[in-house]
């Protein structure tokens, strides 16, 4: 085994409301009850059910996510959320970098940037998202953006708090497409991950950090796709709307993590 420990996030996007979030959020927390499995498993509901998905998760060893953040502590900015805030609520990781916002909402690097330094800096853990499109990929530079997203991301950020992150390959392609990456384009970007990360850092934070893929996941290719050298989980979108679709992911990263 690598040591490292499976993490399965759902993303929830904008997606569900108040009755179907929570009634999701019972669901998936009573099979994932605390000492069941050794993964960290995280649900990312949208910000206005944040605090009672957090009600219906009591009890079970699901940790609360949120979908983003502001880059600001608090102040004049109509519409943002802060880390402290998201505390309040229970929240204990943040999503970002999606590509989503990235590329649908305009979010810059430096943004990226700032965000996760406001993330780490405030307490919460987060997961950092990084991607290629389609277009990139076929132009055959698709290592080239994943180590430029990461490059800039990461430049002022210690060791520390680097080793402590979870980094989300997720192919802009992929996801919500139906069409995963193939396990062998996984394992190569996840390499080239873990490589830069070596290289940023050290071959020891490299090895111990956790890279998980994200883009149209189901219970069909999980298993596949985890059994990869270096796939440490996965970043679900749709397939985590459906609970028992969610849990047979989650348990395909039990069961299926590979070494590396
Ligand atoms: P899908 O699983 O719906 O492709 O979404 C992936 C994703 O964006 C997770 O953050």
């Amino acid at each position: 085994m690598s040591g490292r420990r499976p993490f399965v996030g759902g993303n929830w996007k904008m997606n569900t409301d108040l009755a179907s979030g929570e009634a999701l959020a019972r669901t998936v927390g009573a099979e994932c009850v605390p000492g069941l499995g050794s993964l960290d498993v995280v649900v990312f509901p949208p910000f206005p059910y944040l605090q009672s998905v957090g009600g219906a998760l009591q009890g079970s060893a699901i940790e609360l996510g949120a979908q983003d953040l502001s880059s600001e502590a608090n102040g004049a900015l109509t519409g943002e959320v802060s880390a402290e805030m998201l505390m309040d609520l229970g929240v204990a990781w943040v999503l970002v970098g999606h590509s989503e916002r990235r590329h649908r909402l305009g979010e810059s690097e430096a943004l990226v940037e700032e965000k996760l330094t406001m993330a780490l800096e405030s307490g919460l853990s987060a997961v950092l998202c990084v991607g290629e499109t389609l277009e990139q990929r076929r132009a055959g530079r698709a290592h080239e953006i994943v180590r430029h997203q990461l490059t800039s991301a990461l430049h002022r950020l210690s060791a520390d708090f680097a080793r402590e992150i979870v980094i989300a390959y997720e192919p802009v392609w992929a996801i919500g497409t139906g069409v995963a990456a193939t396990a062998s384009d996984a394992r190569e970007a996840h390499h080239e991950i873990r490589e830069f990360m070596s290289s940023r850092y050290d071959s020891e934070l490299a090895s111990g950090v956790r890279i998980v893929y994200g883009g149209s996941l189901v219970p069909g290719n999980a298993k596949t796709i985890f059994a990869e050298l270096g796939v440490d989980g996965g970043l679900v979108g749709g397939a985590s709307l459906k609970a028992g679709d969610f849990l047979s992911i989650c348990s395909a990263a039990t069961i299926g993590i590979a070494a590396g």
